[in-house]
């Protein structure tokens, strides 16, 4: 699969899935636009894909803020000339804002719930709605949001990432439909735990948290947390002219661990 010379905006790419996405991306030629919040683990992403030959820049944006959303589609266009691919990749989990006894439905504030809503399902709405002007002239566009195993099943104290991300899987096909008049792709996958930070803090609340992440992959038909890099060639595909008939999909990328109701030990795993 080819994303040679694609230019794409990754947001949240300092670390986890979005950095692994850029790294991958760069190395089978494509043009990365790193972005995050942390500017010094951006700038380094930026800076090592450079060191091994490859294209990227670094642009600072927070996705809920309009006005930087609308600078880093500008700076990405400015940089590499337009933009492909759109990887809303930015998210965050409840855990990462409040301490794990608050982040059940009656100990969670409202302002971390909406937080949470803004980061993973207005943020991609934002990103979506800036780099609109500059997809619209690429000849290979889409944009690949960041769902999850999240998006189609329920999970103890996540009740906001839940619901942000059955949002953003519905936002893929609500937008895939505004914009297949502009030959625009909009898809989404679906991960389970991915080892990333994020998954490290979730873990890490729990009091027992080595039977928290036995029980993470207890259904996995892959007895094991997935790998950044997994999801990473995941994202190439669906940005690639070899996915050209997959649009408004949600993926699964799981381990199989949504497709039954058993546990690894019924099956020897
Ligand atoms: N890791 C998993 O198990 C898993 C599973 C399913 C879905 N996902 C989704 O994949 C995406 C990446 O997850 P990850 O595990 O790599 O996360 P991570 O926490 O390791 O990295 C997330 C990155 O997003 C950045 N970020 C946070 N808020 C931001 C904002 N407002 N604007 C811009 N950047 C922001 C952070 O600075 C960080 O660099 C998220 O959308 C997440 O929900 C992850």
């Amino acid at each position: 699969m080819s994303v040679k010379d694609l230019r794409f905006v990754i947001t949240g790419s300092g670390t986890g899935i979005g950095r692994a996405t850029a790294q991958v991306a760069a190395a089978k030629g494509a043009k990365i636009m790193v972005s995050d919040l942390n500017d010094a683990n951006g700038k380094q992403v930026a800076e090592d894909i450079r060191k091994s030959g490859g294209a990227a820049e670094y642009f600072h944006c927070d996705v809920t803020n309009p006005q930087e959303v609308e600078a880093l589609m500008k700076a990405t266009a400015d940089a590499f000339g337009g933009i492909d691919v759109l990887h809303n990749n930015a998210g965050i989990h409840e855990t990462a804002l409040a301490p794990a006894d608050q982040c059940n439905i009656e100990g969670m504030p409202l302002e971390v719930f909406r937080k949470v809503l803004e980061v993973n399902a207005v943020g991609p709405w934002l990103c979506t709605k800036y780099a609109l002007p500059y997809l619209k002239k690429s000849e290979n566009a889409s944009v690949i949001n960041a769902a999850s195993t999240g998006s189609q099943s329920g999970y103890p104290n996540n009740s906001a990432y839940g619901t942000s991300k059955g949002g953003i899987r519905l936002q893929t096909q609500n937008l895939a439909v505004d914009l297949a008049k502009y030959k625009i792709r909009v898809n989404c996958y679906g991960p389970t735990a991915i080892a990333t930070d994020m998954v490290t803090n979730f873990v890490k609340q729990s009091p027992d948290p080595v039977a928290f992440e036995k029980a993470l992959i207890a259904t996995s038909l892959i007895p094991r947390l997935g790998r950044p890099e997994e999801v990473a060639e995941l994202v190439c595909f669906l940005a690639s002219k070899e996915s050209g008939f997959i649009n408004a999909a949600y993926i699964l990328i799981d381990g199989g661990s949504l497709a039954w109701r058993g546990s690894a030990d019924q099956i020897g795993l």
